[in-house]
């Protein structure tokens, strides 16, 4: 199983991944990785080797994600969104939708946020429609988990359903 956390930080959505990590599992920060945007070259559409043309930490990225079949995403909400760190790498897996690598996949979404649930809500779901969209493309299973609040505190666990829940998405996870 691989798992990304998406945020600039190794904090709340670095933690839930922890919990969620077995022992051969992969575990990336992508604030540790150096991604170049995409170029929008089309260079991927031709059968390169390597992906890309670019020469950054994206061609380890390419070939975890094509290891594994359970790729788990952790993101807080940035200005209503996903952060640009993890949009900028989903943008470089633009070769997967030539090559089609992602098909039989299933990829699972986190995503925590200051504000409630209930304040996020139509954030939430145009993430989904995100992803949604995504899978679409490239072929992959998608699964929304759960929507983690770090409230005032900026700690997930001040939720006391905290430890329930992460049981729920192991659960979840096991599961298939
Ligand atoms: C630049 C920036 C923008 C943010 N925008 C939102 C937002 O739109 N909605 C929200 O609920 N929280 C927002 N937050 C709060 C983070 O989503 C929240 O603190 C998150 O849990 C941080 O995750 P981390 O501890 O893994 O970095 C924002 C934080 C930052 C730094």
């Amino acid at each position: 199983m691989l798992l990304i956390n998406g945020s600039n930080r190794e904090k709340n959505n670095y933690k839930i991944l922890k919990e969620l990590k077995q022992e051969n599992d992969t575990l990336i920060s992508l604030s540790h990785k150096k991604i170049n945007y995409c170029l929008g070259c089309n260079s991927c559409k031709k059968k390169l080797e390597n992906y890309c043309i670019q020469e950054d930490d994206m061609k380890d990225i390419y070939m975890k994600l094509k290891e594994n079949d359970k790729i788990i995403i952790s993101s807080p909400l940035y200005m209503s969104h996903i952060t640009g760190l993890l949009k900028n790498m989903i943008d470089r897996c633009y070769p997967f939708y030539h090559h089609n690598y992602f098909q039989g996949k299933t990829v699972y979404l986190i995503l925590t946020g200051q504000g409630s649930k209930e304040d996020n809500e139509e954030e939430i779901e145009a993430i989904k429609n995100y992803f949604k969209g995504i899978s679409e493309w490239l072929y992959f299973e998608f699964k929304f988990l759960d929507y983690f609040s770090t409230r005032e505190k900026d700690n997930i666990e001040c939720d006391n359903s905290y430890e329930k829940r992460i049981k729920n998405i192991k659960e979840q996870i096991d599961e298939r």
